[in-house]
């Protein structure tokens, strides 16, 4: 097979893990001999021609690091044909043989665009809010848990202390999968999610049940997404007499949760997935986003990926069930 030129971007929300990713990508291209070239601030870099060639040693360092080495950007331009296409012609300038785009599902949204005008592309998901098709884990969300539940495990300490309740805000867009798996992890009283449709007075009632059963604490884990985020479930208990006794109060995670050092779940997950694309390149394979499925490396073609909503594990819900009291 003749020698490829692999190009790598990071696109959308940065996340836990990008970096171990891209050195991932470049390692495994030049272990096959092949080149390697990184694209600076994602589709972005991409149309106005940011190319770097990159070689082992520029990525190493990197896979502890937080922070995105090659930037992102979110690029509403690159939703044009025009774009789409003049991307492809920048790509073929510069003989790149195949490109990877790490992000979540905008980005492989644009993967998509990409590969349609022919162009050998292959996605790997990225992104805290674990909501991309193809993957039980996107790569981030493990250390976003971790740094979610540092902070409700610390909020708890105030909890416990002053007898308060407290609402913690996980990001997650439109889906509960951080607020589901933190909440489980962190012991709390009350979880709310877009996926599952909640009556505000049963909800409150929970929370206010937890203070009168005595609990150490009361701790609800709300979603970003979820249709009563913590300003509209604080205003409804704020506004109701009935939960007078529930002294409530507001902390919003948001970017936080964004930052941290990649641990080794992701870190492990960044490399197998980064070999995994250059496999895909080596067999031929393209158009497909690389995931982790049931524990083994899983290829899903991206148009599935782009057009199906993954959906929130059952097992987990269930969990979250068994164990609430
Ligand atoms: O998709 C990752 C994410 O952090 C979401 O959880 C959040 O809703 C969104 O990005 C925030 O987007 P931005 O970085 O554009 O403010």
């Amino acid at each position: 097979m003749s020698p490829q030129k692999i190009a790598v971007l990071t696109s959308g929300g940065d996340a836990p893990g990008m970096n171990a990713t891209v050195r991932a990508v470049v390692r495994s291209a030049i272990r096959r001999g092949w080149q390697a070239v990184g694209i600076e601030s994602g589709f972005a870099g991409l149309l106005s021609g940011q190319f770097r060639s990159l070689d082992s040693h520029d990525v190493s360092g990197l896979i502890e690091k937080s922070g995105i080495f090659l930037r992102t950007t979110r690029c509403h331009e690159f939703r044009q044909e025009r774009a789409q296409a003049k991307a492809v012609a920048n790509l073929r300038a510069h003989n790149i043989t195949g490109l990877v785009v790490i992000g979540g599902n905008g980005s492989q949204a644009g993967a998509l665009a990409i590969a349609q005008q022919g162009f050998p592309v292959v996605g790997i998901a990225v992104t805290i809010d674990n909501d991309v098709f193809g993957t039980d884990v996107t790569i981030g969300v493990d250390t976003a848990l971790n740094v979610a539940l540092e902070a409700i495990d610390r909020i708890k300490v105030t909890a416990v202390s002053q007898k308060r309740a407290f609402l913690v805000e996980v990001m997650g867009r439109d889906s509960g999968y951080l607020a589901l798996a933190s909440g489980i992890a962190g012991g709390a009283e009350l979880i709310l999610i877009p996926e599952i449709e909640v009556d505000l007075e049963a909800a409150a009632d929970q929370l206010l049940g937890a203070y009168q059963r005595g609990h150490a604490h009361a701790i609800a884990v709300v979603a970003e997404g979820a249709r009563y985020n913590a300003d509209a479930f604080s205003a409804y208990v704020a506004a109701n007499p009935k939960y007078a006794q529930i002294r409530l109060r507001e902390t919003k995670l948001d970017y936080v949760q964004r930052g941290g050092v990649p641990g080794v779940a992701d870190r492990l997950l960044a490399s197998y997935m980064g070999v995994a694309a250059c496999e895909c390149f080596a067999r031929g394979e393209h158009a497909v986003l690389v995931g982790m499925v049931a524990g083994k490396v899983a290829v899903t073609g991206l148009p599935t990926v782009v057009s199906t909503q993954k959906v929130l594990d059952p097992e987990l819900l269930r969990l979250w069930d068994e164990l609430r009291d």
